[in-house]
């Protein structure tokens, strides 16, 4: 099998989300979270041939689909699932969407840790629930070059809890801080949903994408089973196979009762997943290890070079605080540059990435860069982020 995650695609012009912002511009694109790379061969393959059937009927998982999802999750983190524990969905927002809708009335509290992917806030705020940030803490490491760690704030955690809070909202690994939960942190988040009664959500879509290889993925529902009633996890195959344009997701509901109450807030609203969509589906998690193997090794050097740049030369004032565990995304302070609006500074150089502050950021300080692409894409960020910081007027 051939694996390329060297070719650059051609995306530019095409229907791509990622590209398209910056359509006419000299910008290169290293916000929105897919990757600039082609998927997997037997992807493609699967692909082909249900484009060659010809037929594209409303779709439900074969045997053969269901039985991929639920021997990849047995064989990668031991977690034995049940086949009627899968609820099918177009995608994790919409997920994160139907659980405020199903799980909390309006006006009472979903509770999640920022900074965080965006729609982790904005999705109870959506249906008239209540986002609550509690921010992660920030350990310095001893060198503050990379090696801190984003932890949890137990007394903050604590105190944001009202009678009104029903559910949390876990991004595990955790976009954009890249970090993987372990399992102590995890026992203890299931702990404390069950004190005070909370459904738990864990979104786990970054759980194939552990970059530091002493981590396993533990998925919650697996490190705290006594709580596994009281938790939904929800993953897919979009991030890791670079698929997120076929929209194909699922929940993992144990508890018959959860599930059903999940189930009855997508019905008459949420959309089937398509037929290519569970193709694709069921060869990345059967056929697609080696391949996937492949990109954890460019991502690896990549993170490592990443690793290497930020907080020296010239990259001075770009900070990576944390160790890169997980994704392909990196969480950059880069409030020392001092600027207001960095996303149009950088922009302004060629180069687009994510403003922190949709993140829960405070305004000016953190960026997040995608190195999801190939080498020769990231190196050129990196030129354009050095000719951004470059141009800035001498700082003390
Ligand atoms: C934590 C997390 N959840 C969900 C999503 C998006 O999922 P989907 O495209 O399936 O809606 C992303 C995309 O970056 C993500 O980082």
């Amino acid at each position: 099998m051939s694996l390329d995650f060297t070719s650059v695609p051609a995306r530019a012009g095409t229907d791509s989300q990622k590209w398209k912002k910056y359509a006419g511009k000299d910008i290169l694109p290293m916000w929105v979270a897919d990757m600039d790379f082609r998927s997997s061969p037997a992807i493609l393959t699967a692909l082909h041939e249900r484009v060659e059937h010809g037929v594209f009927g409303y779709a439900r998982p074969t045997q053969a689909t269901v039985d991929a999802v639920v021997n990849a999750c047995a064989a990668r983190y031991g977690w034995q699932i049940q086949e009627d524990w899968l609820v099918w969905l177009p995608g994790l927002v919409c997920g994160l969407n139907v659980t405020a809708q199903a799980f909390a009335q309006p006006g009472e509290e979903v509770l999640c840790l920022t900074p965080v992917y965006p729609p982790f806030m904005t999705a109870p705020k959506n249906s008239g629930r209540v986002s609550v940030p509690v921010p992660l803490a920030l350990r310095a490491g001893a060198t503050g070059r990379g090696d801190g760690v984003w932890e949890i704030d137990w007394e903050a955690l604590e105190r944001a809890v009202t009678p009104r809070t029903k559910l949390f909202f876990l991004c595990n690994p955790h976009n954009p801080v890249a970090r993987v939960f372990r399992r102590d942190e995890l026992a203890r988040l299931a702990e404390f949903c069950a004190r005070h009664d909370l459904i738990l959500c864990s979104d786990e879509i970054h759980c194939d994408l552990i970059l530091d290889p002493s981590l396993p993925h533990l998925p919650t529902a697996l490190v705290a089973p006594e709580h596994a009633a009281r938790t939904l996890t929800l993953m897919a195959p979009s991030k890791t196979y670079n698929v997120p344009g076929l929209g194909t997701s699922f929940a993992i509901i144990p508890d018959p009762a959860l599930r059903q109450r999940f189930v009855r807030a997508t019905w008459g609203i949420v959309a089937e997943v398509t037929c290519l969509g569970y193709s694709a589906c069921e060869a990345a998690y059967r056929d697609s290890e080696e391949w996937r193997q492949g990109l954890l090794a460019t991502l690896r050097s990549h993170a490592a070079h990443l690793q290497a740049t930020f907080g020296t030369g010239v990259f001075k004032d770009v900070r990576l605080e944390a160790p890169l565990e997980a994704t392909y995304l990196a969480w950059l302070n880069v409030s020392a540059l001092g600027l207001e609006d960095p996303i149009a500074h950088f922009e302004a150089h060629g180069v687009g990435l994510s403003e922190g502050r949709n993140f829960g950021a405070p305004p000016g300080h953190y960026v997040r860069i995608n190195f999801g692409c190939p080498r020769a894409t990231l190196d050129e960020g990196l030129r354009r982020m050095a000719a951004a910081i470059a141009a800035l007027p001498v700082r003390a």
